[in-house]
């Protein structure tokens, strides 16, 4: 069972209604949201208010990912807003532990996200608490940054993790995941694929979607 997430990233945001609808129209699975605060990450986006904004639009659940410091304070508004999970980088927040259970007392799944260089061993003690691990295969802040290889093997080694706690999380990549490379990271152990510009840089979004799906059938 696999599951791809569209990035808004790459979406035209003078048209973010229409453009949520045309990808859901071509498939997608989940919607993914990039939230940039110009200080964990040196990029601006949206927040809570556009989150709100595009929930008419979005019959898919909204995969919220916070690259924003400090995190607390804001998780409360995007459950308000329609979130559905709600993940964030370890580094960006003082308590893991307590961030990641205000997340789900606000009903949310709850997502841990791994920079390139951030270490597995963030998920020890937690493991009971994550409901979604988000491998990063590129440094956050920008759409349309190359797949950084060396994200697969940590996508097998969370993989690994996973079935040791025989609990369902899901294993989600983000990060240059194209058709042509969509395989390998499922074979690594991924079921779910963060795709900002390889899909909304196509003009056929749900011919891009499908090419992801035939390439992921194949794998
Ligand atoms: C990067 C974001 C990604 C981004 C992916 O910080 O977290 O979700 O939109 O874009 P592509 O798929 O173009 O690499
Ligand atoms: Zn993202």
């Amino acid at each position: 069972m696999f599951r791809i997430a569209p990035s808004l990233l790459s979406a035209d945001f003078a048209r973010l209604g229409e453009e949520v609808r045309d990808v859901i129209a071509g498939g997608a699975d989940l919607m993914h949201f990039d939230v940039m605060d110009n200080h964990y990450v040196p990029n601006l986006t949206v927040g809570p208010l556009v989150c709100e904004a595009i929930r008419p639009h979005c019959s898919v659940p909204i995969d919220v990912h916070l690259m924003v410091k400090p995190v607390d304070r804001i998780i409360p508004d995007f459950a308000k807003a329609g979130a559905s999970i709600i993940s964030f980088h370890p580094e960006a927040s003082e308590h893991v532990d307590r961030t990641l259970g205000l997340i789900r007392e606000s009903g949310c799944k709850a997502g841990l996200v791994f920079n390139p260089a951030t270490p597995l061993a963030w998920l020890d003690h937690v493991m009971d608490k994550v409901d979604l691990i988000l491998i990063m295969s590129v440094n956050p802040g920008f759409g349309g940054q190359s797949f950084i290889t060396s994200a697969l093997a940590k996508v097998a080694e969370a993989r690994r993790r996973i079935e040791a706690s025989g609990r369902d999380i899901w294993l989600e990549v983000d990060g240059g995941v194209k058709a042509d490379n969509i395989a390998a990271i499922a074979k690594a152990g991924a079921d779910t694929f963060v795709a900002g510009s390889a899909v909304f840089g196509e003009k056929d979004r749900g011919g891009a979607i499908r090419r992801m799906r035939e390439a992921l059938a194949r794998a």
